[in-house]
Formats: C-alpha cells, structure tokens, sequence
C-alpha cells in the first residue's frame, strides 16, 4: 500500500512538472478541470453515491420574503419559491426540485448551492459559509458537470447547470447521487440551507432546508449517527476523526478563497498529488523531500 501510493506520487509529481513546462508554451487552457493526474477531485476522493437514503423524506427550502442583498430587489421582494429534495424512492440518491421566480433582472447566470451552516434567525447568508463540501474539494477550478462525482457535494448548479438571466422564473428537476437526506454524514443536507449567489459569487437570498415529510416513522439507522454527530462539522462517509475534522473546520471558514486548507504533517503528501497544475518547482522539491522522508 505505501509502497504504491510512493510510487503514485512519484508519476503524479513528474506529470505536474511536465504540464507546468508545455502550459507555458501552448496556449492557456482556459479549464484546469482535467489534469495530467486526471480531474480534480476531492482531498478525500470522489464523491460517494448515497444508496441508503430513508425512502420518503422529503426536506424544502423556501425563500424568505425579503432578500440578503437588498439592492437586488430596489422596489421591493425576493426571489420566490423553493427548493424540494426528496429522498429518491429506491434510496439512492435525491431528486432534487427548483421552482423559483421573481429571479434578478441582472447579475446571471445564476448559481446556488447547498451551504455548510443553517441561516440564523437574522438572515444573514454570510453565515451559511462555504459551500457543503464533505470530500474537501474546494470550488476551483469549477467543476466538470460530466464528473459530478468530482464536484462539490453542495455545489448544485455546478453539477446541473446555473440559473440563466433574462426570464422570470425557473424549474428544474434532476437526481444527485451524492447528497444525502440520511443523518450523520457529511452529505446529509437537512440541517443545512440553500444559497442564491448572483455570477459573481454575491449572496442574493437563501433558506434553510426543512423536514416536510419523514417518511411515515422509518427509522433511521442509527450506526454512522452515533459516530458523526459529536462534531459540528461535517464528515465524509467513511472517513475518520482528526484529519477529516482539521480539514473541514478550515474550510467552513473560508467562504470563496480559491486555496484549500493544509492538514498539519504527514498529510500534505495526499494533499500535493491533488493540487496537480499549481505546483510549481518549489512543490516539486517539497514532493520530493516528502518522498525520500517516506522511503
Ligand atoms: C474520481 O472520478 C473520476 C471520474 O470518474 C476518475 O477519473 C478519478 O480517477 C476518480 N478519482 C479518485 C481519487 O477516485
Ligand atoms: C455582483 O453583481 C451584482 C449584480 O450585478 C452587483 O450588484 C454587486 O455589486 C456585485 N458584487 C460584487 C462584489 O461585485
Ligand atoms: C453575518 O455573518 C458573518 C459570518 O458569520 C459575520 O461576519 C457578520 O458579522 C454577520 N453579519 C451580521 C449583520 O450579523
Ligand atoms: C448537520 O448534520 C451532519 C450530519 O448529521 C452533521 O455532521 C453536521 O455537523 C450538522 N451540521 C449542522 C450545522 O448542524
Ligand atoms: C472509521 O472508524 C470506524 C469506527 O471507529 C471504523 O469502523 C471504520 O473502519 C473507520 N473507517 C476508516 C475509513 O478508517
């Protein structure tokens, strides 16, 4: 195992340095998507298919009657409607539904998401933080749609499309594997909101999920609960304690910074091979300084 994943890093490292070299002569790549390592991913990896979610449950957000961003809305409202996330009847995955209208007549393609924190009582979308992110994969460079096991649990409109400007209204409907109606991962969104941001990133409106309807009394199984939900932060499916904790505390705070958060030690050697283009010559050195630590 360690030996394989020395050697990973090894073709990892090389394939940086090399696409480090022949970008500066082609002309610039306007995706960084897809890397010589492949796409870019999560830290912890792809995003995990939910197949256990609690057939029935059914959560809604609704828009408020007044916006975050009030010069969105000069004379008045918000943008209206709702998001309703039931969980898919074979328990894989979420069928997500959009019906929404009064969008802004400016500042399109919209994009939302699914946020880490609740909006408190106040309304502040600020302190919804960052974007629902379990597998730490950060926002840029944004995600490939074809991939979205690549993408950002939270990040909806990455993976199905943003909210073109110029109409009134909007409604989509589509199944995300990756979210999770299931309490005590890092995917379940119940507990969390919806964020409307205009294309620049700006916070127009959001809402908190709601349980409308849990299923009839299905029980949930109650395993992965007892171990996730000591913490305030949210985990992956399957990974564990201090690391996954350390990883996700830091990037709760930052709400649009393009960096992602280094875990202390031994840890940035999983965190290198993921930031692929980045990586300069300094990197290099570092990799290979982590490579002889580890022989
Ligand atoms: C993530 O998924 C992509 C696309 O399916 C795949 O190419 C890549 O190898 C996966 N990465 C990891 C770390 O599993
Ligand atoms: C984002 O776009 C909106 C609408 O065009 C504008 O009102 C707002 O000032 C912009 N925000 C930033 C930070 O540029
Ligand atoms: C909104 O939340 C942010 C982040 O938590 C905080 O910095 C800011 O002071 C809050 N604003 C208000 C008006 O509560
Ligand atoms: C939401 O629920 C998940 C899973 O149960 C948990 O890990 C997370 O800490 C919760 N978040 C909030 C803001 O309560
Ligand atoms: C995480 O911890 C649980 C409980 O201690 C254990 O059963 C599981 O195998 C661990 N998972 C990983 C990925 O280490």
């Amino acid at each position: 195992m360690r030996a394989t994943s020395v050697f990973s890093l090894l073709v990892a490292t090389v394939g940086t340095h090399v696409s480090a070299q022949t970008s500066s002569t082609s002309s610039a790549a306007p995706s960084t998507t897809i890397t010589p390592e492949g796409p870019v991913t999560g830290k912890l990896g792809n995003a995990t298919v939910v197949s256990n979610n609690p057939a029935g449950v059914v959560y809604k957000a609704a828009f408020p009657e007044a916006p975050f961003f009030k010069a969105a809305y000069p004379d008045g409202g918000n943008l209206k409607g709702a998001v309703i996330a039931t969980a898919n009847p074979d328990g894989k995955g979420v069928l997500f539904k959009l019906k929404l209208s009064n969008l802004p007549k400016s500042g399109g393609p919209f994009i939302y998401h699914l946020h880490v924190n609740p909006v408190p009582e106040n309304g502040n979308c600020t302190a919804t933080l960052a974007h629902q992110d379990p597998f730490v994969r950060g926002e840029d460079p944004v995600c490939d749609k074809n991939l979205p096991e690549t993408c950002q649990v939270g990040d909806l409109s990455g993976k199905y499309g943003a909210i073109p400007e110029g109409k009134d209204t909007f409604e989509a409907n589509y199944l995300d594997l990756y979210a999770s109606t299931h309490e005590g991962i890092g995917a379940f969104f119940g507990n969390r909101s919806i964020v409307f941001h205009y294309a620049n990133k700006t916070r127009v409106s959001c809402a908190n999920f709601e349980l409308v309807a849990d299923g009839g009394g299905v029980p949930l199984p109650s395993a992965e609960t007892s171990v996730c939900s000591t913490s305030i932060h949210p985990h992956p499916t399957g990974a564990n304690a201090t690391r996954t904790t350390t990883t996700i505390l830091s990037t709760g705070a930052v709400t649009s910074s393009t960096s992602a958060p280094t875990p202390p030690s031994a840890s940035t050697v999983p965190i290198a091979a993921g930031t692929s283009v980045r990586v300069g010559g300094a990197g290099v050195i570092a990799f290979a300084a982590a490579i002889m630590f580890m022989l």
